[in-house]
């Protein structure tokens, strides 16, 4: 590999003023104005401090915007709903949802399970036989050899809830899995779990190494690796919206509501049966949903991973959600594995992610499950109102428009020139810049005329 001076040795070592000294030097074209430019996003010391704690080589602060969508209705009670988003129009759709259901009887929840799940690995070379039989004294052992971690959770309500022997040997020689099953309370877990399981691959390899005849052999056992799964489909939230069709209301254009509510359900068979379509109906889902999971301080990644697999669960990705039109009532809902805490990790730490929870009213662990779901869910019904009707740019142009019109330095004048001017027309960058630069050009002509 060519040598350009771009690498580095150490990089972590150096202080942070160290790191990014080499960075703004090595990388950037005027140093110390991106120096200052970095420092401008550093919050107050002691909350840098936090902040700075959470990852590795921190240099400064990334900015998303902080929204919420209020009026959300969800089993009787009104939520402020807080949202981390950078996309256009989510935070106006989920609100707009919430509007549409808070006169119709609001989102409705029901927690399915909270059941999350661990796996440790291993190969077993002794007789499959022999495994088997020794089982349930081996789980025994486990759990009473881990209840110096397990005991505080048990106070708590959770714990250990079950331990299975998984044979893997049809698809890979000698494998075997530990499948360890956990309530964990308000806390998402990963710690907990992750702990245990390792401890589990320990005790494993210790219970062998005295157990007559197995003792004998070189290596009975081998542990590959012990970890959580982040596939919790035992860690699930219904929640549904419903109301007599006729209460649907007028759409635009004049779409009535049978029309609107036959068109709606059309279109969630469609994301149903098709992958294509699926893919873009569930990342409308989880526009609702990755938004309050990150401003909750809770991990998108893990659930996202979880939502797609769980919506490939029968062989073909598919919608997470469902319509049914039946006996003149219009259902929609929503089945979604979200395994998230309240407390712990990261919820308690960030400082905005604490008020996140707060403007919640300090949910339980099941309570913050429905509200993600019910803004998923409300999300999603936002969006395909927007498909089956106007179509979705006429929203988000409107959004756009203002992003534009930022970008070219437009004021306040010259934006609501352009909000009227692009009521009717469509919305493009050129478009945008090239009636700001025309309407720049006759004010200046008529102050040239008019000697100003
Ligand atoms: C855009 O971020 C999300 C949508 O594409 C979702 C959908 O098509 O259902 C509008």
């Amino acid at each position: 590999m060519k040598n350009d001076d771009k690498s580095i040795s150490g990089f972590s070592k150096l202080s942070k003023r160290g790191k990014m000294k080499w960075l703004v030097e090595t990388f950037f074209k005027q140093p110390d104005a991106v120096m200052r430019e970095l420092k401008s996003y550093w919050v107050e010391a002691d909350q840098q401090k936090v902040i700075d704690g959470f990852s590795e080589n921190t240099i400064s602060n990334f900015m998303l915007p902080y929204g919420v969508a209020p009026n959300m209705i969800i089993n009787g009670r009104t939520y402020v709903v807080p949202m981390v988003i950078e996309e256009s129009s989510v935070v106006a759709a989920a609100s707009a949802g919430a509007k549409f259901w808070m006169t119709r009887g609001g989102f409705k929840t029901e927690i399915l399970g909270t059941t999350k799940i661990g796996q440790v690995h291993f190969n077993w070379y002794g007789d499959p036989k022999d495994l088997k039989k020794l089982f349930p004294k081996l789980k025994e052992r486990l759990i009473k050899d881990v209840q110096h971690l397990t005991s505080r959770m048990e106070k708590r309500g959770g714990g250990i809830t079950d331990i299975e022997l998984l044979d893997m040997t049809d698809q890979i020689d000698n494998y075997y899995q530990l499948k360890a099953s956990f309530e964990t309370c308000d806390s998402m877990g990963a710690n907990f779990i992750n702990s245990i399981l390792e401890e589990f691959g320990r005790i494993l390899i210790a219970f062998f190494k005295v157990q007559e005849h197995f003792s004998e052999l070189e290596k009975a056992c081998e542990i590959i690796m012990a970890i959580l799964s982040n596939y919790t489909p035992d860690c699930i939230v219904r929640t549904w919206v419903q109301c007599p069709v006729k209460d649907l209301g007028n759409f635009a254009d004049g779409m009535d509501a049978d029309t609107f509510a036959k068109k709606f359900s059309k279109a969630i068979r469609i994301a149903e049966i098709d992958p294509a379509r699926a893919t873009t109906h569930n990342k409308g889902i989880f526009n609702g949903v990755d938004s309050v999971v990150l401003a909750t301080g809770n991990d998108f990644r893990a659930i996202e991973a979880c939502g797609h697999a769980y919506a490939s669960r029968d062989g073909q990705y598919s919608s997470l959600s469902h319509c049914e039109l039946k006996d003149g009532n219009f259902r929609f809902w929503l089945d979604l594995p979200l395994a998230v805490g309240t407390i712990g990790g990261l919820t308690s730490l960030h400082p905005i992610a604490k008020r996140s929870l707060e403007l919640l009213g300090n949910p339980s662990a099941e309570e913050l499950m429905s509200i993600i779901a019910a803004t998923g869910l409300a999300q999603n019904f936002a969006a395909i109102r927007s498909l089956v009707t106007t179509g979705i740019q006429h929203g988000h142009m409107k959004m756009h428009l203002m992003n534009i019109l930022n970008h070219v330095g437009a004021n306040e004048d010259e934006c609501k020139a352009a909000e009227k001017h692009f009521e009717t027309e469509v919305v493009s960058f050129t478009g945008v810049r090239e009636f700001i630069e025309d309407y720049r050009n006759q004010k200046n002509t008529i102050e040239r005329i008019i000697g100003k």
